[in-house]
């Protein structure tokens, strides 16, 4: 077997074809693949008329300078007023655009909440603009926005786009560290925030992360931070200096009335900063036109989105791409209602979810896998209490979905009705690229299947020649798309040297993950290429072994790392949650069983030297396993740093169960 390629061991014959009603009634059908091969540029000059433009572009795609691009050059519109605006101008202004679901509960047993027509968010985010502007923030100015999931999180976003001042959003679960370093990378002269927001039950505070993180900005930068923003959210005591406003005192009180300027299509929309491999945090930009265009065909593509009877839900935050993206400006960009939830899934009870999917009456439905497995641990007893009938289509996101988790999701969330797109994309590309079309595509659960219209990617070995069907490799992609990101804020050298010098001399934009083509050329995500390991010379995916850990019933979660080993290189280690009130084997007796599982699921090369039964494992706050900490245990090292864990105790838990327990065989 071939150094370069990813062994292809994992197979999978379940086939779900699109429900017929939905077909013959699907947003876009077969042919917009031919349309979109046969001329790409026009397929996205056409997709770009569903936007309101005030200037429309000269030329679709200037491609002159790579890896620098260019979307509907010359173009110019609003973002904000694509969102709202227009939806209220053409008469849809009652229409609500979101659901917003509070954690707590009201006086009334039932949650606390309230609607928010489009009307009502266009005079919010007109409101919010001219406060702002009131600030001093103009157009191209920086705001970095550390919120809570509440309405005003999304008003703040719009009512920047709608002045051109991009916007940063860091996730209201990091540190002041990260903020301080996200608004100093970015140069932020205002911060929008809340006093704090209410997860688990219980108010937890932002505003004294803000006032450190100032604190460490004013030492390096006196002066950047002008103001800070301030909703009152909980009523928690917050302290409150001279830069700081209250939301409330601003925003109320200013007009409803905001022309909203059109913007060069290539003006700056936002910053999202993500993690690299090594080193600070990459400034991914995101702007104007292009990016639209995209986040809004593709949310109308994959989800069949149909805006007049709809009520779409993502459970994102908006501190990620895909709560910009798929929250914020593909879903409103399409006029949707949406829900939209500030808490925990577990708050106050383990079926919140289910009973806002059954009070709102959901229909589309977005979450990601590591939610999907959480809620496969805790019981099919939980979402079988609520009616979810009204679900007609169900989403994934953010990494692999393992077979077994897919069809858990599809049969006890979507009553074996509903199909599951399975998407693959990253904050880089800012859209979805690979995923099946759900009117069109007979989807292979675990599987991405194929580039949507308009989207060209492939899987090549590491002299960039696509791999044939049935072999693994790299995924790359080998055209440019409307929403790709444009660089890395400030820093153009790191933008090529992370995604385009690997295969510069093709040309290709390299994803960073490992892909492999089944015998029918669909797509099959395999991890991020650092999670790959090599056993005796075999290249395996982390994410198949995990997959295969997962199908067996008494396995809820799998976290699978190559560990060094003196007789194969790598060895596979494995870290497993077992599901709640299983019976049978117990201790080494299961731990043989799962081992065996393995080896009949994938093959004895496969099969893990080692399994770890562990309570929790390692997550990032997004939900991704930090498999590096894994490494370390497995490899007998000091564990790295653990300051991006969602929970810094998870790292004692295992290592104490380690030494207590026997896990090697
Ligand atoms: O490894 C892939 C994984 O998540 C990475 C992108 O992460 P991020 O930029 O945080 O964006 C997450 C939301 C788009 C990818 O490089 N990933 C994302 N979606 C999938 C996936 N892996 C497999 N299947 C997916 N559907």
């Amino acid at each position: 077997m071939s150094e370069e390629t990813l062994s292809n061991l994992l197979h999978e014959n379940r086939r779900f074809e699109p429900p017929a009603e939905l077909a013959a009634d699907a947003n876009v059908k077969a042919d917009a693949y031919e349309q979109a091969r046969a001329d790409r540029e026009s397929f996205w000059a056409e997709q770009a008329n569903r936007l309101d433009w005030a200037q429309t572009w000269d030329r679709v795609l200037d491609w002159d300078n790579p890896p620098f691009a260019k979307w509907f050059v010359g173009g110019r519109l609003n973002a904000a007023y694509n969102c709202v605006d227009r939806h209220v101008e053409a008469g849809r202004g009652d229409k609500v655009a979101f659901h917003f679901v509070g954690e707590p509960e009201g006086t009334d047993g039932k949650a606390e909440g309230r609607d928010i027509t489009y009307a009502q968010l266009k005079d919010e985010v007109s409101k919010a603009a001219n406060a702002i502007a009131a600030l001093g923030v103009a157009a191209g100015d920086r705001v970095a926005i550390y919120m809570p999931m509440i309405p005003e999180a999304i008003v703040a976003m719009l009512a920047c786009a709608r002045l051109g001042a991009p916007h940063t959003v860091v996730f209201g679960g990091f540190s002041a560290e990260a903020l301080s370093s996200r608004i100093l990378d970015c140069g932020a002269k205002l911060v929008i925030t809340a006093d704090g927001g209410y997860r688990r039950g219980a108010a937890s505070a932002l505003k004294p992360a803000v006032d450190e993180a100032v604190a460490k900005v004013e030492a390096e930068q006196a002066g950047l931070v002008e103001n800070v923003l301030v909703v009152r959210r909980t009523g928690q005591e917050v302290a409150f200096g001279d830069r700081d406003v209250w939301w409330h005192d601003a925003v109320d009180s200013a007009s409803a009335e905001h022309e909203p300027e059109a913007f060069d299509s290539e003006h700056p929309l936002y910053v999202m900063y993500t993690s690299g491999t090594t080193g600070k945090p990459k400034g991914i930009l995101h702007t104007t036109g292009g990016y639209l265009v995209g986040a809004s065909y593709t949310h109308h593509a994959v989800f069949d989105l149909k805006p007049e009877t709809d009520v779409y839900w993502c459970t994102a935050d908006i501190g990620w791409v895909t709560g910009h993206s798929y929250i914020v400006y593909g879903p409103l960009a399409n006029g949707v209602t949406q829900v939209l939830y500030e808490g925990t899934p577990d708050t106050p009870h383990k079926g919140r979810w289910w009973e806002i999917v059954q009070d709102k009456k959901v229909t589309l439905f977005y979450t990601a896998p590591t939610a999907i497995r959480t809620f496969m641990k805790w019981g099919r007893e939980i979402p079988d209490k609520f009616d979810l009938s009204s679900l007609r289509l169900l989403g994934s996101v953010g990494e692999p979905i393992n077979p077994e988790a897919y069809i858990w999701y599809r049969s006890v969330i979507g009553g074996d009705r509903t199909p599951v797109v399975d998407t693959w994309w990253q904050t880089e590309t800012g859209m979805i690229m690979i995923s099946p079309l759900p009117g069109v595509t007979a989807s292979k659960p675990g599987s991405a299947m194929t580039p949507l219209p308009g989207v060209s990617a492939d899987v090549v070995d590491l002299e960039g020649k696509p791999v044939g069907n049935g072999a693994g490799g790299y995924l790359v992609l080998t055209e440019p798309w409307p929403a790709m990101l444009r660089t890395l804020w400030g820093d153009d050298e790191r933008f090529k040297e992370t995604y385009w010098s690997r295969y510069a001399a093709q040309g290709f934009y390299f994803a960073g993950d490992g892909a492999k083509k089944d015998e029918d050329g669909d797509l099959w995500l395999l991890g991020r290429v650092d999670d790959v390991m090599n056993v005796s010379g075999h290249r395996l995916s982390t994410t198949e072994i995990e997959s295969a850990l997962v199908s067996h019933p008494r396995v809820a979660e799998a976290a699978v790392v190559g560990a060094a080993d003196e007789t194969t290189g790598q060895a596979v280690c494995a870290f497993v949650i077992l599901r709640e009130g299983g019976s049978g084997a117990e201790g080494d007796e299961l731990v043989q069983e799962l081992r065996g599982h393995v080896a009949k699921e994938i093959g004895a090369i496969a099969k893990p030297r080692q399994i770890m039964v562990v309570a929790e494992l390692p997550k990032t706050r997004s939900g991704k396993i930090m498999r590096r900490l894994l490494r370390d245990v497995a490899e007998n090292r000091q564990v790295g740093d653990v300051t991006t864990l969602a929970d810094s105790t998870v790292m004692d838990l295992i290592a104490k169960g380690l030494s207590s327990g026997k896990a090697e065989d």
